[in-house]
């Protein structure tokens, strides 16, 4: 299996609630390691630039609002598979939609409060990644 590196955001609905504890547990029960950490707010800037491929969406200044509302604890996660092993542990982007055991199920309020946002391929990991990190941040774990 290849070992790869995705970017994961843990939502302000999330940080608020204190689970960042049980999330980060899912993904250690779960073979993916922590490869780089930051707690921050987002400045409305970042948030934008960071979901630009959103932004001709009705939900772009929901999604901005909320993503800048509270702070997030943003991570590079570690591990064989890691984009699609995260997006399997995260679950439906809707948390109506989402399988019984994953993060958003357990935590998530609402598509928009959702609990967590994960890479969804390789190409947008490496642009997330690059997004929030410096090269030297990030250390390799395998
Ligand atoms: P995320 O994985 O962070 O990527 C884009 C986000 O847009 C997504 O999770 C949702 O939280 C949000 N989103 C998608 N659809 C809607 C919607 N209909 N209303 C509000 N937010 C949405």
């Amino acid at each position: 299996m290849a070992n790869e590196k995705t970017l994961s955001i843990i939502k302000p609905n999330s940080t608020l609630d204190n689970n960042i504890g049980n999330i980060i547990s899912i993904f250690e029960k779960n073979g993916l390691r922590i490869s780089a950490a930051r707690f921050a707010k987002l400045s409305k800037e970042k948030a934008e630039g960071f979901y630009i491929e959103h932004k001709e969406r009705p939900f772009f200044g929901e999604l901005v609002t909320f993503m800048t509302s509270g702070p997030v604890m943003i991570m590079v996660l570690e591990g064989d598979n890691a984009v699609a092993k995260n997006r399997e542990l995260m679950g439906a982007t809707n948390p109506a939609n989402a399988a019984p055991g994953t993060i958003r199920k357990l935590y998530a309020k609402s598509v928009g409060e959702n609990s967590v946002h994960g890479s969804d391929s390789v190409t947008s990991a490496e642009r997330e990644i690059a997004y929030f990190f410096e090269k030297n941040d990030v250390v390799n774990r395998f």
